[in-house]
């Protein structure tokens, strides 16, 4: 299984080291800053968001699930202030992230993982899901993970995930500014990366999913709008495991 490229990793460490050094007096908010909160109130208020829209999507209670990028921990943290009760596994990149969720939630587990797969058995989880983590990879690495998720999912089991579209009046701005930011010869960081609709549906079908849905990011129509678009898939029912 491929390892992640080792610039992503040094963009992200330099990106967190410089916000910890800012709010140095404030450990808990750094971390919270280091996954894009503004404040702990924020972050709290958009994690329970996640489980909201979690549970739309079928989230219950006794389900083995995984938060590829969990961070510090925001969604794990609001399944356990919403008193969900199962099997949750996290992964990131950044070990003092993965600290700080072990730390709020010692009943959860989480680790540091740098390899673009999933610590998890072959059908064995009902449901995978990641927030702001697509926008930041390439879109190879996105189908990795997507490859391997297939294979972890249990048959039904489903992939909820988060993602930045061009034709998002409202993601866009990101794009444009970035592309200044190069224009202007100044320093990329980490990476914000934009998928489209018709390239996650070829990455559903090239792994074996179902045709993914998609909810704009301004949709509050079945939970509080997510910002980011969100497309969610299945692993038909009936399916072994030769992703
Ligand atoms: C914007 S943060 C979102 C964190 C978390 N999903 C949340 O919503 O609170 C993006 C996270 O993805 C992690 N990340 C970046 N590249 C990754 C990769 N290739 N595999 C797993 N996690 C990655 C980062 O370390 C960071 O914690």
């Amino acid at each position: 299984m491929s390892i992640l490229a080792r610039a992503t990793l040094g963009d992200y460490t330099w990106m967190m080291w410089r916000k910890r050094l800012r709010d140095w007096r404030n450990p808990r908010l750094a971390l919270a800053r280091v996954i894009g909160a503004t404040s702990l109130e924020n972050f709290d208020a958009q994690g329970d968001g996640q489980v909201v829209v979690l549970r739309h999507y079928g989230l219950a209670d006794g389900m083995a699930v995984y938060d590829l990028g969990c961070g510090c921990g925001r969604t794990a943290q609001a399944l356990q202030r919403a008193g969900w009760q199962g099997s949750y596994t996290g992964a990131d990149i950044l070990a003092p992230l993965v600290r700080e969720l072990r730390r709020a939630c010692p009943d959860y587990t989480a680790h540091v993982h740098r390899k673009l797969s999933l610590l998890a058995d072959d059908a064995s989880l009902d449901m995978v899901f990641h927030w702001s983590v697509f926008t930041h990879l390439k879109p190879e690495e996105c189908l990795i993970y997507m490859q391997d998720t297939f294979r972890a999912l249990k048959p039904g089991g489903r992939l909820v995930f988060s993602f930045l579209e061009l034709e998002d009046p409202q993601h866009a701005p990101i794009f444009a500014r970035r592309a200044k930011r190069i224009a202007g010869g100044g320093k990329e960081g980490v990476l914000d990366s934009f998928l489209h609709r018709d390239w996650i549906r070829h990455f559903a079908r090239d792994c074996g999913f179902t045709e993914p849905d998609f909810t704009d990011g301004q949709d509050g129509s079945d939970h509080p709008p997510f910002w980011q678009s969100l497309a969610v898939m299945e692993k038909p029912v009936g399916e072994d495991n030769q992703a």
